[in-house]
């Protein structure tokens, strides 16, 4: 991780993060990541590179909706680089530009068969639900997306936030 820089994303960094992300999901997600947040959320969106190679991204945004809110949208990391606190750092990333801009709310969502994603935000204090349903016991919004598909809820207030 000491040899890993995080740093705030570029329009140029797009391509590179979306001929990784199938590879590193092992699905087809690549279609789910346009470009805007690489030119519109660039202090919310992160790449994180290990000797100038991309090994993780975060991409965010700052809620317009709510005034005290935030919601990420997609986190990777590469394979071979998990479960070594990458994508914790990039969560503390996006947090600390939250609390810079007054943000005391994250939330995000995840399919209830990404076992690892629940896992990864439980373990980074975020709690589930609410939900309309149960899927293997884990609260869920059915039809989230009006395509018949449900996602877990998450969110988790941030410490110290004003
Ligand atoms: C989810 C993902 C970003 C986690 O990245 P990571 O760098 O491996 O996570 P970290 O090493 O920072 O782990 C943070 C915590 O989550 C836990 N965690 C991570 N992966 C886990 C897993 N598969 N099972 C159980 N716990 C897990 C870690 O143990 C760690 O807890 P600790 O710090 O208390 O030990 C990574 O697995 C990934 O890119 N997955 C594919 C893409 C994806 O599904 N993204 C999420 C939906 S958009």
């Amino acid at each position: 991780m000491t040899d890993t820089v995080i740093r705030e994303s570029d329009p140029s960094d797009h391509g590179a993060v979306v001929r990784v992300m199938d590879a590193w999901w092992g699905v087809e997600v690549s279609d789910l990541l346009p470009k805007l947040f690489f030119i519109h959320f660039r202090d919310t969106t992160f790449v994180a590179e290990k000797n100038g190679q991309l090994v993780g991204f975060l991409c965010g945004l700052l809620s317009q909706t709510f005034a005290d809110e935030a919601y990420i949208h997609f986190v990777g990391v590469h394979p071979e680089e998990r479960r070594r606190g990458l994508g914790r750092s990039l969560y503390e990333h996006f947090f600390a530009a939250c609390r810079r801009h007054g943000r005391t709310t994250v939330r995000c969502i995840t399919t209830p068969g990404n076992k690892t994603s629940i896992a990864f935000h439980r373990r980074l204090g975020f709690q589930l639900g609410p939900g309309n349903g149960e899927v293997d016991g884990i609260p869920v919004t059915l039809d989230y997306n009006g395509q018949g598909g449900s996602r877990v809820l998450f969110s988790k207030r941030l410490a110290g936030a004003r």
